[in-house]
């Protein structure tokens, strides 16, 4: 299994760049930049990361972003990344970014902005990965203030593929955005959200029928609803699953707890994703890995997964199709 994990080519859907900052790199960018960092050392950050819930982890994660300064800190980021997708044979990947938590520190949004897509223009240019940009609004801000982003943000349409919705779901409902993100569908962005990854289905209903996303990310709660699943089922809505992040952020208390082989048996377009790999124990293969290591994945899921993912993912349909046809190759 992990020879056929290693060997597909893959697509990655949910992935926040700043989730990526590993602590190698958050020390040397906080000692270049002169900020302060509450760990003394490499092993004192990996011991921190132990949480109890997503917000436990956000404060840490936010806390983190802190030693992101310049174009050039984002670029080594985002080229971070890359690395880590050329080791996992991730060919496509639609990378998250979250411009509030840097514009507030007075970091210019044509920093981050800059910074992310010139690593990603060189990924392309040195490893044929491409890739496209969503913005996520911070959904424990205000929806006032995610306007203010998506106005800068429409300098940068032609970078910018869609806006998502992330940060702490609990008491943030997709409601709470409904008017940011119709203004932003009117402007051509893609939508996502994050949904039903702590909160209940009813966030769910919400980003499907009051933001009108494309695809949701993480949606695991929706299998608390039959009438839900039905209409994911019958409308195969993207689901960006990210079962390390669910397990470290004690969605599930096991790993042979997770209802994605549930999900998929059922015949949802799920697809497998790190969210924060350098918070969560590790990159896309080793979600792949330790599905198998703990529940009854076959090959052909592991395929169907793979497949999703490019199926899923907002490029053309010429790309999606050759992109497939990458997979079954690398399948002979
Ligand atoms: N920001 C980064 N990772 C996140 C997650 N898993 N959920 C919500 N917001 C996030
Ligand atoms: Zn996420």
């Amino acid at each position: 299994m992990i020879d056929l994990i290693q060997k597909l080519p893959k697509a990655e859907l949910h992935l926040h760049i700043e989730g990526s900052l590993e602590p190698e790199l958050m020390f040397r960018l906080a000692k270049k930049n002169k900020v302060e960092i509450p760990y003394k050392d490499i092993e004192d950050v990996r011991n921190a990361y132990n949480f109890t819930n997503l917000q436990t982890f956000l404060d840490i994660y936010y806390a983190g972003a802190n030693v992101l300064l310049t174009k050039s800190d984002f670029y080594d980021l985002t080229w971070e990344y890359i690395l880590k997708c050329v080791e996992d044979n991730v060919i496509h990947t639609e990378i998250f970014f979250d411009p509030q938590t840097h514009t507030d520190r007075g970091v210019p949004f044509e920093a981050v902005i800059m910074g992310i897509k010139e690593a990603l223009a060189d990924a392309k240019e040195k490893y044929g990965i491409t890739s496209c940009i969503i913005m996520c609004f911070l959904r424990h801000l205000s929806q006032e203030q995610a306007f203010e982003t998506l106005e800068q943000a429409l300098a940068y349409k032609d970078d910018i593929i869609g806006v998502g919705l992330d940060s702490s779901e609990l008491g943030n409902p997709p409601s709470k955005f409904k008017e940011v993100f119709k203004k932003a569908k009117e402007e051509g962005f893609k939508l996502v959200a994050h949904a039903g990854e702590e909160a209940d289905f009813s966030y769910i209903y919400e980003a499907l029928d009051l933001l009108n996303i494309n695809r949701i990310d993480h949606g695991v709660q929706s299998i608390k609803s039959p009438e839900l699943m039905q209409r994911l089922k019958d409308e195969q809505m993207p689901l960006t699953v990210c079962p390390n992040s669910n397990i470290e952020l004690r969605v599930f208390d096991t790993y042979k707890e997770h209802n994605i082989k549930e999900l998929l048996d059922y015949g949802l377009n799920i697809s497998v994703n790190s969210d924060d790999p350098a918070y969560f124990k590790g990159y896309v293969n080793q979600n792949f890995i330790n599905l198998c290591e703990n529940l009854p994945m076959t090959e052909e899921d592991i395929v169907t997964l793979v497949k999703n993912s490019f199926r899923s993912a907002f490029i053309s349909d010429e790309l999606k199709d050759a992109y497939l046809a990458r997979v079954d190759l690398a399948l002979q």
